[in-house]
């Protein structure tokens, strides 16, 4: 049967935050899938970056993992030049690093037992830590790697396109989970803002905002089976979204398709945020 997945990434290169796993993990597939070069970006010592190299290559595709720490400035830097270094330029950027918890980002709990709704989340319970840690990676980090990209994109001179993965709850306040919903919204207005600086340069920024997809991050709710059906019957089309619907809505995104839109939000979530 003939293949018709579209090559709309050919000879361009990609940096993928968050690649290890997750929505981060599919969308770097799919960008190699459509031809991009991809640089892998990680944590340091996740070894699931691997993996995902793995799978790219076992596609035919060419990637390479960078350990990075979206929160520290020299991270961001290199990994956006290991893109020129290893591939020789830069195109586009998907942010999708992000931590949903402080405790979940040190490893003191599992995702599975994150309940945002417990009274340890409020933030008049909260150690100042886990607030500047969620900022850290989720705000601060989208910025770190956006400028780090759009030096060499606007050095380049070629425009080039920038995904920042932000979240439903950008819109929706999430009690207990404070600083995710203002990292979120934080997000929406840095692309925003970034769009406006960096369209002379022919450089587009845009925003994709996802409900309740099943990835690591949402184990908490997938992997309890009462939880997850009492959530899909609010959900309009009925289920959770899958890391897929959010790495096509990215790729939409960065593709030419999209020319003409930049500065903007959109919300794969089935339905959920809508009302
Ligand atoms: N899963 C959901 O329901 C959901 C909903 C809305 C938005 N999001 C957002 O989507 C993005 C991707 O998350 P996911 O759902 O694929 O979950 P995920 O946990 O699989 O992916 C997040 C990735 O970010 C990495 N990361 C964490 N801290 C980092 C740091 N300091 N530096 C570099 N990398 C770091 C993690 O190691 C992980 O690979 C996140 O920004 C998340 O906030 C997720």
């Amino acid at each position: 049967m003939a293949d018709w997945t579209p090559r709309r990434f050919e000879d361009r290169v990609a940096l993928v935050t968050g690649g290890a796993s997750g929505m981060g993990r599919e969308t770097s597939v799919r960008l190699a899938r459509e031809g991009a070069a991809v640089v892998v970006a990680g944590l340091p010592d996740d070894t699931r970056g691997a993996e995902t190299i793995a799978m790219i290559e076992a596609e035919g595709g060419r990637a390479v993992y960078v350990g990075a720490d979206v929160a520290r400035e020299a991270d961001c830097d290199a990994m956006a030049q290991a893109a020129v270094d290893e591939f020789g330029r830069l195109d586009y950027c998907v942010a999708a690093a992000g931590v949903l918890h402080a405790r979940y980002v040190s490893g003191e709990i599992a995702p599975q037992d994150v309940n945002p709704d417990r009274s340890e989340g409020h933030l008049t319970n909260k150690p100042l830590e886990f607030w500047e840690r969620v900022l850290a990676v989720n705000l601060t980090g989208v910025m770190l790697t956006n400028r780090a990209v759009a030096k060499r994109l606007i050095a380049q001179g070629e425009g080039g396109a920038i995904v920042n993965i932000s979240s439903g709850a950008a819109k929706i306040p999430m009690r207990g989970s404070a600083e995710y919903s203002v990292s979120k919204a934080g997000v929406w207005m840095l692309t925003r803002c970034l769009a406006l600086e960096l369209a002379p340069h022919g450089i587009r920024v845009n925003t994709v905002a996802p409900g309740v997809i099943d990835t690591p991050m949402a184990l908490a709710v997938s992997s309890d089976e009462s939880r997850r059906q009492q959530l899909e019957r609010t959900i309009p089309l009925g289920r959770l979204g899958e890391a897929e619907d959010i790495a096509e809505a990215s790729l939409f995104l960065l593709s030419a398709q999209s020319d003409y839109m930049t500065g903007q939000i959109i919300h794969p979530d089935g339905g959920l945020f809508v009302g």
